[in-house]
């Protein structure tokens, strides 16, 4: 029997009915990864999963990522991640409370950035029955393929420039400021504006105001003002999904062909608590 893939009617995204807690064979594992090339964000719904499931599913996409964040990592599974607005007794966050809060593609800031992300959700926040928290995606091969020609083509072997401490300017963030050796260890690093996905061969954009800084070979301020334009571009309506939360989704998505934002409309008490892995990927191309 084939999987059940139901797409979300968005430009990307769809449901997959599968208990990520049962055995999955060689075969649906190839159906799932195909499905997911296809709708590049994919939800498993109601599912049950330790935290061994989690990390041993994400494990079949790749080597994965051990956040550069670490004192919000699992300490018995180190490769997840806390994503979460909660805080302990003393009022200190226990996760990483801005992760999503501009428009981004998965460590991007590292030569190999990420093949895909795995978020699990374990609390969603709600007020007066309505959901909040819900996470924005947008479809980065569509947005490359309505550009006009003659962009494309200045666009051609064109790279930008992306940097990690970026991400930082948050207003209020309450992450950790980076070290002088985390600093170090996330140079700037340059990135085609286009790249062509590793597995399927699409084209897609890869670049967002909130952490390129520009674009090598150009003048600063027109740089800045093409990444503008193209990430503008890209979360126009007709190319976002939006994934409201249900306690119990694993979903993940594809960052050579999607780029995402967190939505924070939501405080304490309501809490938000996921659990996020993190596939390594291969140097863009
Ligand atoms: C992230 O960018 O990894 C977090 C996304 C989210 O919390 O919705």
């Amino acid at each position: 029997m084939p999987i059940s893939v139901l797409p979300s009617g968005a430009a990307l995204g769809a449901e997959i009915d599968v208990d990520l807690s049962q055995s999955i064979d060689d075969a649906m594992f190839r159906e799932i990864v195909d499905a997911f090339h296809d709708n590049i964000v994919v939800v498993f719904r109601n599912q049950h999963l330790s935290n061994a499931q989690h990390v041993a599913f994400s494990r079949r996409f790749g080597e994965l990522e051990i956040h550069i964040v670490k004192k919000y990592l699992l300490s018995d599974y180190p490769e997840i991640l806390l994503v979460t607005n909660i805080r302990n007794d003393a009022g200190e966050n226990i996760g990483l409370a801005d992760a999503g809060f501009t428009w981004h593609s998965d460590v991007s800031y590292r030569k190999h950035p990420s093949r895909c992300s795995l978020l699990y959700a374990i609390e969603v926040p709600e007020m007066d029955g309505t959901t909040l928290g819900s996470t924005l995606f947008a479809n980065t091969i569509r947005a490359y393929e309505a550009l006009p020609r003659s962009m494309k083509t200045w666009l051609t072997g064109r790279k930008a420039i992306h940097r990690y401490s970026e991400r930082m300017r948050v207003a209020n963030s309450p992450r950790p400021k980076l070290t002088a050796a985390q600093l170090a260890e996330t140079p700037d690093i340059a990135h085609p504006i286009v790249r062509t996905h590793p597995f399927t061969g699409r084209r897609s954009l890869y670049v967002t105001k909130g952490e390129c800084i520009g674009i090598e070979g150009v003048p600063d301020d027109e740089g800045r003002a093409v990444i503008e334009a193209l990430h503008d571009h890209c979360i126009k309506d007709a190319f976002l999904y939006r994934h409201t939360w249900r306690v119990g989704d694993l979903l993940m998505w594809d960052n050579a062909a999607a780029m995402h934002l967190a939505i924070c409309d939501y405080d304490l008490p309501q809490r938000r608590l996921m659990h996020r892995t993190t596939v390594i990927g291969s140097v863009p191309f």
